[in-house]
């Protein structure tokens, strides 16, 4: 096959993290006689720097022209203090936006191999973590209008603005249940319909989706429920769905649990056009340029393009079994470090996985 994959290495480790993530993908096509067209685009800190603004045309339109977007991440101190819509993070909601990608797939998995870094008691964790928040990615508060800050009576207020529609609801409940029929057929939707009326909605429209779905197992939590939930059992979890405000906050939460924020990656779809593939966590600049950052996140979302944007399951499973030799052989990074294994950079870890592919 051939496939165009527009690569956006943004700021901090994004770009020697990336450059791991490519080194696999180019190994992967090697090995199965595919061409992998890269090109590079601006977003983040870096495109504020070279152009002025976090998120050029160009970036849109060279993404819109590919078949999945290779994301690292953006953001850092330097651009700390500019005005909130000219921040980096600006370019990270505004490529969402701009390709529709409503679906945002964050996987949490322990790793077998890596139980020893879990940050939860070892009773809890022996009964395993393996869920997967489903996010809604372009609306809610994050994108709600009317917003801004204003003087009202004297003194300034800040306001946003919850709000779903009901076909914005049944979109993201349609994604949670097709993917649970994929795994344990169990979906948690997360909401605060006990307060909200964004909320009530949400639940009742999940609900009405839920009617073709009789052999999903489905079942609601209040988001406050959810986030004591997921760290007094997080084995209950199989697929939890969730608007962006509180998805961002639980998928947060599910993956630092895990103990290897590093090794979680994540796909974000829209109903037609390029995917969004990028690790869950940020850009780290404290680390930046060290080469001892670990690049398994963004390996691993190599592997969910491979599979959910490019269709590719076998060589999506090449990537994930060669990250798990790698584990396995005790190399690790200083991230997840463990007594007995092996310390090495993120060039080496990239250079660990090809030779395990
Ligand atoms: C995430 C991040 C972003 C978000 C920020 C960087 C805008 O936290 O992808 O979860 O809030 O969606
Ligand atoms: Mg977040």
């Amino acid at each position: 096959m051939e496939k165009s994959i527009c690569l956006l290495r943004g700021d901090g480790i994004g770009p020697e993290i990336l450059e791991q993530g490519i080194l696999v993908l180019k190994e992967v096509a090697a090995r199965k006689g595919h061409t992998f067209h890269f090109m590079d685009a601006l977003i983040g800190g870096s495109a504020i720097d070279s152009c002025g603004e976090p998120l050029p045309e160009e970036t849109i339109a060279a993404c819109k022209a590919s078949d999945a977007v290779y994301l690292a991440a953006v953001g850092g101190p330097k651009w700390d203090t500019l005005a909130p819509e000219k921040r980096p993070e600006r370019g990270l909601l505004g490529i969402r936006k701009a390709l529709g990608l409503f679906a945002n797939l964050r996987p949490a998995v322990l790793f077998p191999e890596l139980a020893g870094a879990c940050l939860l008691r070892s009773d809890i964790a022996a009964r395993g973590l393996d869920l997967i928040v489903v996010r809604e990615l372009t609306g809610d508060i994050y994108f709600g209008e009317p917003r801004g800050i204003e003087v009202r009576d004297g003194s300034r207020v800040g306001f946003n603005t919850m709000l779903y529609s009901e076909e914005e609801i049944r979109r993201i409940a349609v994604v949670a249940f097709e993917t649970a029929l994929k795994r344990r057929r169990k979906v948690c939707s997360v909401e605060k319909s006990n307060v909200l009326e964004t909320s009530r909605l949400w639940k009742e429209m999940v609900i009405d989706v839920h009617k073709d779905y009789q052999d999903v197992e489905l079942s609601h939590l209040y988001v406050d429920n959810a986030a004591m939930q997921l760290v007094r059992d997080p084995s209950q979890f199989d697929v939890i769905v969730t608007g962006n405000i509180f998805g961002d906050i639980l998928s947060d939460e599910a993956s630092v649990i895990t103990g290897s924020l590093g090794m979680l990656p994540s796909a974000s779809m829209g109903s037609k056009g390029p995917g969004l593939f990028e690790p869950i966590h940020g850009s780290a600049p404290d680390i930046a340029g060290k080469d001892i950052a670990n690049p398994l996140a963004t390996i691993l979302s190599a592997a969910m393009m491979l599979r959910l944007g490019l269709g590719m399951p076998d060589e999506a499973d090449m990537i994930e079994d060669a990250v798990r030799k790698t584990l396995r052989d005790g190399l690790r990074t200083p991230d997840i470090m463990e007594e007995g294994a092996r310390r090495i950079g993120c060039s080496e870890m990239g250079q660990s996985v090809c030779e395990r592919l």
